[in-house]
């Protein structure tokens, strides 16, 4: 699997004032952009052509996979600095594709898929969601290993409780083997009663080629919109698709709203500033 595709299209209302002009991909947690942490995934799990689907005022993001600038003096900064700012440009190839005009996730995924060859399976990754792994692989290399043992589409999937179901897809299905499902059926956001399974979609999807031809004649879902979770139902009626469950070493932080936000930084704050959890404590206190 060589390609990744990053829907980045998204306007980020409810992070205004901050989201004006910056994208909301390029928000730092700590010293890094959101969306960085989802390309260096990507990398991790052999997927070097990134494809960003985006549309009017991101291209920054575009820019941050650039070479950098001559104005840091790049041969001046510390090696340690250096290092972070110059290994992953070369590591990539950025390949941008535009979405005119906000018409689901589906639709992003399509248009992405446009510039992805034929016959390969691709990844999807959905940068709001963050995914910190202190197991020994990341959840995408795990899902990369299931691709390749089994020869069919993976998704990854999450425990969450019943009273949020209503916020993600949600997978039905049998273990196959340990953290494995064997999916049966999938429902986009469902209404109560709808499903009794609390395992969720978590935006990483390891796809086969597939989907790109059914997401072109997938009619639009809930909200008027594409629905990539729809084009899923349809792939499952002629293949097979798995579900990774992730492990308890594993953190997901819904960056796309403030709660997730605020508890990543603090998470990768806890991780790599020393004392941080000495500093939070003393500010519970107060
Ligand atoms: C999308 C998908 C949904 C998935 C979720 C994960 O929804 O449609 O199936 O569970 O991402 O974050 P969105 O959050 O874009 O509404």
């Amino acid at each position: 699997m060589k390609y990744s595709v990053i829907p980045a299209a998204g306007l980020a209302t409810r992070f205004l004032p901050a989201s004006k002009c910056i994208p909301k991909e390029l928000f730092p947690v700590l010293d890094k952009p959101v969306i960085q942490y989802i390309v260096e995934e990507s990398i991790e799990a052999g997927a070097t052509n990134v494809v960003f689907v985006s549309g009017n005022g991101k291209e920054a993001i575009l820019d941050h996979f650039d070479k950098i600038n001559p104005k840091f003096s790049v041969g001046k900064l510390k090696d340690s600095v250096r290092e972070k700012v110059e290994t992953l440009d070369d590591m990539i190839e950025v390949i941008s594709v535009r979405q005119k005009s906000p018409q689901g996730l589906g639709h992003a995924v399509m248009k992405g898929t446009f510039v992805v060859p034929h016959e390969e399976s691709f990844a999807v990754m959905l940068p709001d969601m963050l995914i910190f792994s202190e197991g020994e692989r990341s959840v995408m290399q795990e899902m990369t290993a299931l691709h390749e043992k089994y020869g069919c589409s993976v998704i990854a999937l999450m425990e969450v409780p019943a009273e949020t179901r209503g916020m993600y897809g949600i997978a039905e299905g049998k273990t196959l083997e340990n953290g494995v499902v064997d999916i049966k059926k999938l429902i986009e956001k469902p209404t109560e009663g709808e499903t009794e399974s609390n395992l969720a979609i978590l935006g990483r999807y390891i796809f086969t080629p597939r989907i790109a031809e059914i997401l072109r004649t997938v009619k639009p879902g809930r909200g008027g919109e594409i629905q990539l979770t729809d084009a899923m139902v349809n792939l499952l009626a002629e293949e097979r698709i798995l579900g990774y469950v992730i492990d308890s070493k594993t953190h997901v932080f819904d960056t796309g709203n403030m709660e997730g936000f605020a508890l990543a930084n603090a998470y990768a704050a806890l991780c790599r500033v020393p004392d941080f959890d000495k500093k939070i404590a003393e500010l519970i206190k107060r």
